[in-house]
Parts: C-alpha cells; sequence; structure tokens
C-alpha cells in the first residue's frame, strides 16, 4: 500500500465540471433522496414520453426487483446518433484505428446514423424484432458498434461475445438466450495475426446442431470462408439493397438492451441482462464526470466491446453524451511496444482508459519507447479491470502522464453496468492503488462475514446497499441465480464479491475477489470453469484451479490435476492440456501453471480445500492455516514438495 497523497491540480480544480465542495454536496443529495436526484439527472437522456416514476427497487430476498424511470419511453440508438444531429452531423463520433498502423478512418455522427440505419434494416430484413437475441462475435471494426446500435434501434437484445472466446464457449452463449441470427466476420486482425472468426461461428452452430437462421459476415480481411447457402449473408451485399433509413423502435426504459456473459464462481457463465433508461442515464452520466468529457475531446477506451468496459465506455457512454470515442483493432505491442503513444499522438487523445495488465506489460520495456512519444494531448488517464499497484500506478502517472494527468482508478463490474467508485479528476485527491470514493448514488459498505456493517478504518467485504440506475436486472433466463448470488450472502444488499478496506480517510481500496472469480489480466474467469474443462479431458481424473499472484497478468492461472490411475504425467500431457482448455474456453483460459498432483486436500466429507491450495499456489507454506479437518494430510506435504520442486 502506498499512502502518498497527489491533490488536485490546479488547472484540473479551473477546469473540471466539479471540484471536492461540489463532488461532496452533489454527493450527499443523490443519497438523501435517490428520487429527486435520479428525477432531475434522468432527464440528462432523450425520453420520447417522459417518466414519472423514478426508483422503484427492492433487494429483498425472494422479491429483488429493480425498475428505473419504468414508465419512460426511450431508444438509446437515438440518444447516441439522432439525437446529435442537428448540432453535430459532421462531428467525429468513432475515429478508428486499425491494427496495422497505416489503416485509420473516421465516422462522423451523420455517416453513423447512415451505417446504423442501414444495419437495423439488414436485420429488419431478416426478420429481427424487438425483444429477439441477436449474437455479436466481432473484431474491433466500426461495424460492431453499427451491429449493436442497430439491435438498440431495433429493440433486439445484443449478446456481444468476445471473439477471443472458443466455438464452444461461443455455442453455449448462442444457446443460452437462444439467438436465431450472429452477426460476425471473415476474421479478426490483432497484433498481425488473423483470427478465423466465421470458422469458429460454424463449428459452434454444428455443435447446437443448428437453431440458427442468420449469420451475417462482414468482411473485414477478406480471407476465404465457407458461406452457407441461405443461411449466410456477407453484410456489404445486403446492405447495398437497403434504405439509410430506419425508424427508432419506441422501448419502455425497462425494456432489456443487452444481455452480457460473464464468470461467477460457479457454474456456466451468467447473462447478465441490462435495461434500457437507467443504463444509460447511469453511463453517460459517469461518462461524462469521471473522465471530465467536455466539447471535442478525444477519448480512447483502449477495451474491447466484447466486455462491459466496451459496451459502456466505448460506445454507449460516450456515444449518448455526443463525444469522439476512438476504437482500437490491435494490441498493446504491435507493431512495437510504443503504439498506444503513437495512436495518441496520431489521434490528438485527451483522455486514455486502460487496464493495469496491459501498463505492467509495457513498464517492462522501459521509459524510452513512452519518451520517444509527445503524448502533449493528454490530460487524463483512467485504469479499470482489477487493482493497480502502486508502482504501476506511478509509473503510468510520472512516465506517460509526465507527472501532469491525473488517474482515475475507476472501480465497477459487468453486473454495475457503470462506474461505482472513482476519483472524479477535479473533486479528488489521488492515492495510488485507490479507486477513492463512490459515484452518485452509490452507497458502498464495508461488511464481516456474518454481515456486521463495519464503521471507520476497517476491511472486510464490499456490499451496495441501495440500488444505482445501471445496475444488472436479472440473470437472463434465471432470476432465481441472480438473487442466490448476489442478494442472499448479505441478505437486504447487493454483495460484489470483492475484498475492500476502507482508510482513515474513507478512501476505499478494493483488494480482489473473495469468491472463486479469478482475474486474469483484467479477464474475469470463473476457476469452476477451467476445472470442468480440464476434467472434460480422456486422462484427467480430477482438477482443482486457483489464482496466483502474476507479475503481468494480476492473477494467474494454476491448475491441480489429479491424471487417470493408469496415466503417467509428462511434460507433453502439460502442454496438451494447456491446449484443451484453450480449445475448450478460449486463449483466455489457458492455465499458466499445471501442476500434478497424486491427490487433492480433501475434507473427510470429501470437499475439496481451495484455501489450502491457494497458499500453495501462492508460496505461503508456512500459512497453510488450520489442516486438522483434512482426510489426509499427507497429500499438503506432496504438494508443497512439488511446489517448492518447481522454483
Ligand atoms: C471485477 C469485475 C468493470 C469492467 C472490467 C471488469 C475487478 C474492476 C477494478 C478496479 C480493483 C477492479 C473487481 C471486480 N475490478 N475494476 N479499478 N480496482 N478491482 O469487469 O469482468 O465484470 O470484473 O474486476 O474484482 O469485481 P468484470
Amino acid at each position: 500500500m502506498s499512502d502518498k497523497t497527489y491533490p488536485v491540480p490546479a488547472e484540473w480544480a479551473a477546469r473540471a465540471f466539479l471540484d471536492a465542495d461540489e463532488y461532496a454536496a452533489m454527493y450527499q443529495a443523490s443519497v438523501a433522496d435517490p428520487d429527486g436526484f435520479w428525477a432531475e439527472h434522468g432527464k440528462r437522456i432523450h425520453w420520447f414520453s417522459p417518466f414519472t416514476t423514478v426508483k422503484n427497487t427492492s433487494f429483498i430476498p425472494g422479491q429483488v426487483s429493480i425498475k428505473w424511470f419504468e414508465d419512460g419511453i426511450t431508444n438509446v440508438a437515438y440518444n447516441c446518433i439522432d439525437r446529435h444531429l442537428a448540432e453535430r452531423a459532421d462531428q467525429v463520433a468513432i475515429i478508428w484505428e486499425g491494427d496495422n498502423p497505416s489503416e485509420s478512418k473516421t465516422i462522423t455522427y451523420g455517416e453513423l446514423a447512415a451505417e446504423v440505419n442501414k444495419f437495423a434494416n439488414v436485420l429488419r430484413n431478416r426478420d429481427v424484432q424487438k425483444g429477439d437475441r441477436v449474437t455479436i462475435y466481432m473484431p474491433m471494426i466500426p461495424e460492431a458498434a453499427y451491429a449493436m446500435l442497430a439491435c438498440a434501434r431495433l429493440g433486439a437484445i445484443h449478446s456481444v461475445v468476445f471473439g477471443g472466446f472458443s466455438p464452444d464457449s461461443l455455442a453455449g452463449r448462442i444457446s443460452d438466450c437462444e439467438s436465431r441470427c450472429i452477426i460476425t466476420a471473415d476474421e479478426g486482425l490483432r497484433g498481425g495475426r488473423k483470427v478465423p472468426l466465421k470458422a469458429n461461428v460454424d463449428a459452434a452452430i454444428e455443435r447446437l446442431g443448428g437453431g440458427v437462421d442468420h449469420v451475417i459476415v462482414v468482411r473485414r480481411t477478406g480471407g476465404a470462408v465457407n458461406m452457407e447457402p441461405i443461411r449466410d449473408v456477407w453484410y456489404h451485399e445486403a446492405a447495398d439493397l437497403v434504405s439509410d433509413e430506419c425508424p427508432a423502435e419506441h422501448m419502455n426504459a425497462e425494456d432489456p438492451l443487452f444481455i452480457l456473459y460473464t464468470s461467477g464462481s460457479t457454474g456456466k457463465p451468467k447473462g447478465v441482462l441490462h435495461t434500457t433508461g437507467g443504463y444509460l442515464v447511469y453511463a453517460s452520466m459517469t461518462h461524462q464526470y469521471v473522465f471530465d468529457y467536455h466539447e471535442g475531446d478525444v477519448y480512447w477506451c483502449t477495451a474491447d466491446v466484447g466486455w462491459v468496459t466496451g459496451h459502456s465506455y466505448i460506445v454507449y457512454g460516450p456515444l449518448a453524451n455526443g463525444a469522439t470515442t476512438l476504437m482500437f483493432e490491435g494490441v498493446p505491442n504491435y507493431p512495437s511496444v510504443s503504439r498506444f503513444w503513437e495512436v495518441i499522438d496520431k489521434h490528438q487523445v485527451n483522455i486514455f482508459y486502460t487496464a493495469p495488465t496491459a501498463i505492467r506489460a509495457l513498464m517492462q520495456s522501459g521509459e524510452e519507447p513512452v519518451r520517444k512519444t509527445s503524448r502533449a494531448s493528454l490530460r487524463l488517464l483512467g485504469s479499470v479491470g482489477e487493482p493497480i499497484n502502486p508502482e504501476a500506478w506511478e509509473w503510468y502517472h510520472r512516465v506517460v502522464g509526465e507527472g501532469r494527468c491525473p488517474i482515475v482508478d475507476t472501480w465497477w463490474q459487468t453486473e454495475t453496468g457503470g462506474i461505482l467508485i472513482t476519483p472524479l479528476p477535479g473533486a479528488t485527491a489521488l492515492k495510488p492503488g485507490s479507486a477513492t470514493h463512490p459515484f452518485f448514488g452509490v452507497k458502498p459498505e464495508v461488511v464481516d462475514a456474518e454481515g456486521k456493517v463495519l464503521d471507520g478504518a476497517t476491511e472486510g467485504n464490499l456490499v451496495i446497499a441501495d440500488s444505482w440506475p445501471g445496475q444488472m436486472r436479472t440473470v437472463y433466463g434465471d432470476h432465481e441465480r441472480f438473487e442466490q448470488t448476489y442478494f442472499a450472502t448479505y441478505p437486504g444488499k447487493y454483495f460484489t464479491g470483492d475484498g475492500c478496506r476502507r482508510d482513515a480517510d474513507g478512501y476505499y481500496w478494493i483488494t480482489g475477489r473473495v469468491d472463486d472469480v479469478i482475474n486474469v489480466s483484467g479477464h474475469r474467469m470463473g476457476t469452476a470453469e477451467v476445472e470442468s474443462a480440464l476434467v472434460a479431458h480422456p486422462n484427467v481424473s480430477e482438477a482443482a484451479v486457483v489464482g496466483f499472484p502474476h507479475d503481468i497478468k494480476g492473477q494467474g492461472i494454476y491448475a491441480y490435476v489429479t491424471l487417470m490411475a493408469d496415466v503417467q504425467p509428462s511434460e507433453e500431457l502439460r502442454k496438451e492440456l494447456v491446449a484443451w482448455v484453450r480449445k475448450e474456453i478460449g486463449p483466455i483460459a489457458s492455465p499458466d501453471l499445471i501442476q500434478f498432483a497424486p491427490g487433492l486436500p480433501k475434507t473427510r466429507s470429501g470437499k475439496i480445500m481451495r484455501r489450502i491450495l491457494r497458499k500453495i499456489a501462492e508460496d505461503q507454506f508456512e500459512n497453510l492455516g488450520d489442516t486438522s479437518t483434512l482426510a489426509d494430510p499427507g497429500v499438503v506435504d506432496d504438494l508443497v514438495t512439488n511446489r517448492q520442486n518447481k522454483k
């Protein structure tokens, strides 16, 4: 932990929307009278027909229900596009920077309107209607945003699946929400390498044995792909036949906008459901205040649209605010480790939002690749996805931001829809590694294992005591799981799954997940998912997966694997298992370490004691805790000896 404090720079105090006193007053108002506060701020988006009620929410187990602005009528795409046309048809909405530095383009709001309308008409011609689910499996090209906005325009519910997921993972997500229409590209392009997106879609549909009526294929690389007659269509051919006008469907505030699958501590990924009005109010408001977005600023969030960060802070928040948002197809180290900084200079980026894992990876190449670029346009830096260690924070601040740019360390989750705990650049003195204070309307509490609310400087589990407009509404198709996962542990409160410390100044420090979710390079992974992939291999009898501290990724994946009786451990098998998991789930789930274990530590009732496995993976052998309930204590000695041998 670092106890250094960085005061708000004078320049920021003068230019920002809010200073410290204004933040404090507004925060007080937001929690004292949520109805009054959000009635006012709900007006920041355009409503075809205004809401007359504001907050109608219950966290009580058995009757969890979350509704905001419930009788208001609006449309997200209308808010992100049409509403701006009178004033900014010629302003750039999206700057697209390709994987290859020689490729980039800009799309104005006027052009965005035409593109999204065409895309919506292509969908409409394939009978996509309000409430239908559409799966989007795309590279980071403007068409990914057009596709999302086209769904929003028609009232169809999109489910974006990250392009790094395997055909199996994709198939699971298509079938869970019963998408009959899939939007993809021939191939993706990342770091000079091609990703076979269309081939993966074909494999996923084959695994499902059908059920998909339409596959719309955007041409990106021009690589050869199989096109199934009738089912598959090239987007450019279909788009040529349709008009660039398409009315925006009138949507109720609580009509679903999108599903996004995310990993939990048990079972298969959950379809997190977000709705229309509250989500957009919250995404746009956080985008404006957290990034202090002013007219004319160029804003760049390096996430992929396959994650919630891409939804809220590349597409919906920025576009609802009439911003210029940069969309990057590539990776931080291609063609060189200066790429981020070169893109910042090329497009004169003012606000830059990335993940700690990228910072840590780039730090390894030293300061020179950064210093050789100007970055004079930069004014604000942001961090998201995992705790940022103070060393990485200091480097980001001193080297990337030349000491002049505040860093907003934004804590939130797929479930929260938008940022919940964060500094505001003109209002908050920063402490490296702390996400600092709650955003408007957010009531964080630190509780102990029994749910007792802890006061003052303390440490425990992070819960949120009341609803905010961007909150997820349910797990798609499984409201019971929604209640169980988030409202049963601490009845009446939203349980985040994160541990948290609050210091004497009231600053929040997120310490990481306290459940069986691990965070690998800012990507969320359920240990149970990796385990079930491993045990699906014919040579594996049992597997237990835990996270361990990793210099670059934050957490790495540590897998303990027990083989079938007649199988011998080998280097070859180890490699095969890594490849197997990549194939089953996707490259982001590759185990970093596999330890062959003749036995796993279990209680007498057969429950695997993960606490012990975590300690061994963390190299904390002296600190294994109570092992008296183990069925066979000898197993642990074995594991420790093996772990130590490998060091
Ligand atoms: C988990 C949510 C929110 C968009 C990206 C991740 C961790 C996220 C921070 C932060 C410490 C953070 C938490 C959280 N996390 N941001 N600034 N400081 N931890 O979304 O995949 O739903 O993961 O990411 O552990 O629970 P996600």
